[in-house]
């Protein structure tokens, strides 16, 4: 697996990773007269036809920005709601993930969730841990502040220990620190429900990436409103710091 900080090829019509934040689970509800809680489990269906969507178009990461660290801050109920929600579509979908040959991974700190998600999620992750083309990435509790953080920490544990130089340190060395030193960084990263900010969500492994803001509210988001991001993002031109002629030389020498 490549290491995180991999550069994909500029312009590779695919993208290898795709990074969700599903937005508007509550406006969406409220549009409607629905309570919040119903607007999560629509939500939950979209994460459903969403993921079957990307892998069947040749997607190979999948991330979704399902819990914050700040979403804590909700009202006990809605939170409550949403970890029983999380429970029940980990149950749900373990067979779409062993159909399609997709592991489960997480992101985020995952031993502060209430103990029977935990127990769900470790279940799932060793249930399917041999799916090795394909991986759903669920950032949960997760926050990139708190990663920087955490990586730190491990960082300067590993430098105790003699495994990292600080006299060589590199973005590579202190990336293998990171919740996601397995995972190459995304590709695309698309925001439902017409917010145009990042809150909190991979902020340096996006450092790269394309992104796309679109209005549509997580409940209806789906395998058209999917594919039409991919079809967009095929027409963004990567140039990784180079310029525009230099990325079509590269291209055509590799033709
Ligand atoms: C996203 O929908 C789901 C989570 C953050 C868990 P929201 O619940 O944030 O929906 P809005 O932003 O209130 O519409
Ligand atoms: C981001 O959505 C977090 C998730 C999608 C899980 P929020 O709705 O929590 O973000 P803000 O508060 O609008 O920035
Ligand atoms: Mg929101």
């Amino acid at each position: 697996m490549p290491p995180a900080h991999k550069q994909p090829l500029p312009n590779a019509t695919l993208p290898t990773h795709v990074a969700i934040i599903m937005d508007g689970n509550g406006r969406w509800a409220k549009q409607r007269g629905l309570p919040r809680l119903e607007g999560h489990r629509r939500g939950a269906k979209a994460v459903r036809s969403t993921l079957t969507a990307a892998f069947e178009a040749g997607v190979k990461y999948l991330t979704l920005y399902a819990f914050s660290v700040e979403n804590w801050k909700r009202p006990q109920d809605e939170v409550g709601g949403l970890m029983r929600l999380l429970n029940y579509f980990l149950k749900q979908e373990l067979k779409t993930l062993q159909k399609n040959k997709i592991s489960l991974r997480t992101i985020g700190r995952t031993d502060a969730l209430p103990p029977s998600v935990r127990k769900e999620l470790a279940a799932t992750i060793k249930a399917t841990a041999h799916h090795k083309d394909r991986a759903l990435i669920l950032a949960l509790n997760y926050g990139s502040r708190t990663e920087i953080a955490d990586a730190a920490a491990a960082y300067a544990r590993a430098v105790a220990a003699g495994k990292e130089n600080p006299d060589d340190v590199s973005w590579d060395a202190f990336a293998r620190h990171l919740y996601t030193a397995e995972i190459p960084d995304p590709d695309l990263v698309i925001r439902t429900s017409g917010e145009t900010r990042i809150s909190n969500f991979l902020l340096m492994q996006s450092a790269y990436a394309e992104f796309i803001f679109t209005p549509v509210l997580w409940p209806d988001f789906g395998k058209a409103e999917l594919l039409a991001c991919l079809a967009e993002y095929a027409k963004r031109e990567r140039r990784f710091g180079q310029t525009g002629e230099q990325v079509a030389g590269r291209e055509k020498s590799e033709k």
